[in-house]
């Protein structure tokens, strides 16, 4: 525990005439908060911390000053207190304080430490970052990947806090293994889930190189690890959450929004939050050499898989990113997506910063070449 001296800025605003309290309540928690939030950490772009209830922290009143000048308040979160807040009457007060600064990190409501991480996909890429990751944190890790990577596997070696399960996700038996290992090995069930296993458009499962073979009992490898899995596997997060009585976290990396979307209220009635990452591109063996070229990646454009696996921690662990938190992350930092109307991601990183008609021929080279052969094939 330390002492420190901080300036205390209070800024008291009064309604937006015409407002009433439930709609300025709703539409603080759902529209104007969403969008501030990141802004009023003190780890995210700016140097303020906000107590929720006016009170703003600085080092210094310079930086508070400053952070008012910064783009992202001028063109995003200015614009919108209007929608909120009665510009005219708005009053700041200025004071210094000594406050007390806890050791611990009280943005933490689901703290992993000493907690049961499982991690699918933990062997590579996103999810071996988050399995070292949650080490360092001093989570008890259950990785269920395909097989040990070279990396992975030179990871765990003396660790016996990680326990690997060899799995493939595509077949629902693999998570009453995954479970009965866990029981065995921690007489528990686990407390956060990390849903990193996932294909890109492999040869064995490619919507436009496919073929029929059998009756189609395969489906599409891809929708069933990178769909069915976490829908799955966060259903039977919820199940052996409850039987054992306690919360858990899910995160899930596909992306598949409309799913998180749906649960968003569901954590009061299983006790489990679940929240999503939409990662721009990551520098993982999940980009392959035919991968890079079609997809113009570059690696100085794109994200470390740490950078990811630290989103997906935050997201896990800390009560501002509450049930049905969609956060896209990209080099120039995260957003919030809101519910509806998603503006398109547009920082450094997403593909937007790149000539768009050489992108788009480079991606769709593959596919005219294969539907070009299949053109008349038959006459
Ligand atoms: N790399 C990116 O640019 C990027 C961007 C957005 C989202 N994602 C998603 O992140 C996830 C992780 O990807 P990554 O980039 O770390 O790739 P990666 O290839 O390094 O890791 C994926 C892991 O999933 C495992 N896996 C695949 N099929 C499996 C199965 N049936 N059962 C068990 N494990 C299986 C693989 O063995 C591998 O260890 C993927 O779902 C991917 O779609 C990646």
């Amino acid at each position: 525990m330390s002492t420190e001296s901080l300036i205390r800025v209070t800024v008291c605003v009064n309604r937006k005439p015409g407002t009433t309290e439930d709609e300025f309540s709703k539409y603080w928690a759902y529209k104007h908060g969403p969008l501030a939030t990141e802004w009023l950490q003190p780890t995210g772009r700016s140097p303020l911390a906000f107590d929720g209830m006016g009170d703003f922290w600085v080092k210094k009143y310079e930086d508070f000053e400053a952070a008012f000048l910064d783009p992202y308040y001028l063109e995003v979160i200015q614009p919108d207190e209007k929608n909120l807040i009665d510009m005219e009457s708005i009053q700041v007060t200025i004071g210094v304080e000594r406050v007390v600064i806890e050791a611990f990190d009280m943005s933490i409501d689901i703290p992993l430490k000493d907690k049961i991480i499982l991690i699918t996909g933990g062997a590579s890429g996103i999810g071996l970052a988050l399995t070292q990751q949650s080490h360092a944190l001093g989570a008890r890790v259950l990785v269920a990947d395909l097989r040990p990577t070279p990396l992975f596997t030179a990871f765990a070696a003396s660790k016996p806090n990680i326990l690997f399960i060899q799995s493939d996700v595509s077949k629902w038996s693999s998570f009453d293994k995954i479970f009965a290992a866990c029981e065995e090995k921690w007489n528990d069930v686990p407390d956060a889930y990390g849903i990193c296993a996932g294909l890109f458009e492999p040869p064995f499962s490619n919507f436009w190189d496919d073929r029929e073979e059998g009756d189609g009992e395969k489906g599409y490898m891809q929708v069933r690890v990178n769909v069915d899995h976490p829908v799955k596997l966060t259903r039977m997060a919820m199940r052996k959450s409850l039987e054992r009585g306690k919360r858990a976290s899910v995160c899930i990396i596909h992306a598949i929004i409309g799913f998180v979307k749906s649960l968003s209220s569901t954590e009061p009635l299983t006790g489990v939050k679940i929240t999503t990452i939409c990662p721009g591109a990551v520098n993982t063996p999940l980009f392959t050499p035919s991968k890079i070229s079609q997809f113009s990646f570059a690696e100085a454009k794109a994200l470390t898989p740490d950078d990811v696996a630290k989103h997906m921690l935050e997201l896990l662990q800390k009560k501002e990113y509450p049930c049905g938190t969609m956060l896209e992350l990209s080099l120039t930092g995260t957003r919030v997506l809101p519910e509806w109307n998603i503006a398109p991601p547009a920082g450094e990183g997403t593909g937007q910063e790149l000539n768009a008609e050489e992108m788009m021929r480079a991606m769709l080279r593959p596919i005219e070449e294969k539907l070009g052969s299949e053109r008349g094939a038959k006459l």
